[in-house]
């Protein structure tokens, strides 16, 4: 396969404009309530890398990093926690607003509950987050993994108490072996994707991701700067890219940073879908090998879909070793810029516009984003080195998807 960069451009004036009051400021201070309420909990560093900015030719680059996050090496855990918080707050007949960490861990709610068994499908992080959650409650939780997993990401998750193993398929056939086997056993399916009568848990999900963009618009006040004018978001099935381009989109009403949404081409559902614009979703089957393992999802979720038709400005299906080249930037950084440990599906939007950025023959998608030297651009570093041996091939030994 000829790895290449592709980008669609939407005029976002001519969308529908849907609903994104779901993902409004006032929902977004409601989760980060909820998340602050664990003992676990900081706020990750919103890292200034002002040099690689010189490098690059841009007025300034901020990044996110969710390595930090509860102590679990990404950002999912704020998805999976907050959902499972609304299911219990529902079953106890109270607002999430009165169920803090402390109450929703104790005996007494255990008491009320009984037991429940969690299930879910991941390719690490999500599942990570929602076996930790069970763990907290002192729950049960099964977890599928795709074929091709690292061992590693399962072993953490078994290390929080779950039944996880790896199954012989691929993530989107992952989640209906999830589902199955919650309709089974009784239990409750904690899905980061939604489908047709499965859209309550997917959209709190979304919902508990906005922690990040509450955090990031309160460090930037903090900072005292502008506001950014492009941000991007990487995409699996496209809920945290949807989440964040609904807050954004709220927060900056009255101006809209540029978004654009980054996939891996060997899992680019999602730029295709925007390709097509056709009202439908567009899927991809099949093996999705990319490195960006977080992002190897073939089947956009609706919802999230939803919100990047009428709020996203543009799609970038880009080659692996992008990921790569991010990982790498980061773990080196420029002058006095402060490291950052980023794993592949991390990386992978900040390693795309490097090259976006400085390659003569990619000009014109530079200029189609309109970046230019007053540019302020905002990536999340969604992980950090989730899969270390490959982390450590990649920086160390430069292993890249050009040269193999
Ligand atoms: C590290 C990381 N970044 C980004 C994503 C993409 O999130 P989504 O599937 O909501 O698009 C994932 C998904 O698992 C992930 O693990």
């Amino acid at each position: 396969m000829k790895e290449t960069f592709k980008i669609v451009n939407y005029d976002r004036k001519d969308s529908g404009k849907g609903n994104i009051e779901f993902l409004n400021e006032a929902e977004a201070k409601k989760v980060y309530d909820f998340h602050k309420s664990f003992p676990v909990y900081t706020e990750t560093p919103l890292v200034q890398l002002s040099e690689l900015a010189k490098e690059i030719g841009v007025a300034e680059v901020f990044i996110k990093d969710e390595s930090y996050r509860f102590g679990l090496n990404a950002f999912k855990v704020l998805g999976g926690s907050y959902a499972m918080g609304r299911y219990i707050a529902d079953r106890l007949g109270e607002s999430i607003e009165n169920l803090t960490a402390d109450k929703m861990t104790s005996a007494e709610v255990k008491e009320k509950l009984g037991d429940v068994t969690f299930t879910s499908a991941t390719d690490g992080n999500h599942g990570r987050g929602v076996a930790w959650t069970a763990e907290q409650l002192n729950q049960k939780s099964i977890i599928y993994m795709p074929e091709g997993t690292a061992p590693e990401r399962l072993e953490r998750i078994i290390a929080h108490g779950s039944e996880a193993s790896i199954v012989p398929m691929n993530y989107d056939e992952a989640v209906r072996l999830a589902d199955k086997k919650a309709k089974e056993v009784g239990g409750v399916i904690v899905q980061d994707t939604a489908w047709e009568g499965y859209e309550e848990i997917p959209t709190w999900i979304m919902q508990g991701y906005m922690t990040m963009g509450y955090e990031i618009a309160q460090q930037m006040s903090e900072l005292k700067e502008e506001q950014p004018t492009h941000i991007f978001l990487q995409a699996g099935v496209g809920s945290m890219a949807g989440a964040m381009t609904g807050f954004f989109a709220n927060y900056y009403s009255e101006n809209q940073p540029i978004i654009t949404i980054i996939e891996p081409e060997k899992a680019n559902c999602i730029f295709q879908t925007a390709e097509a614009r056709d009202g439908k979703l567009h899927f991809v089957t099949g093996k999705m090998d990319t490195i960006m393992a977080g992002l190897a999802c073939g089947e956009p979720n609706q919802i999230g879909w939803d919100v990047l038709n009428d709020y996203a400005d543009a799609f970038i299906s880009c080659p692996d070793y992008v990921a790569a080249d991010g990982m790498r930037a980061l773990a080196a950084p420029q002058g006095a810029d402060t490291k950052v440990v980023s794993g592949e599906s991390g990386a992978g939007p900040i390693g795309c516009m490097i090259n976006v950025i400085t390659r003569a023959e990619l000009a014109e998608m530079k200029e189609s984003l309109k970046i230019d030297e007053n540019s302020r651009l905002l990536f999340i570093s969604t992980e950090g080195d989730t899969d270390r041996e490959n982390y450590m091939n990649t920086v160390w030994y430069g292993k890249d998807s050009r040269f193999y």
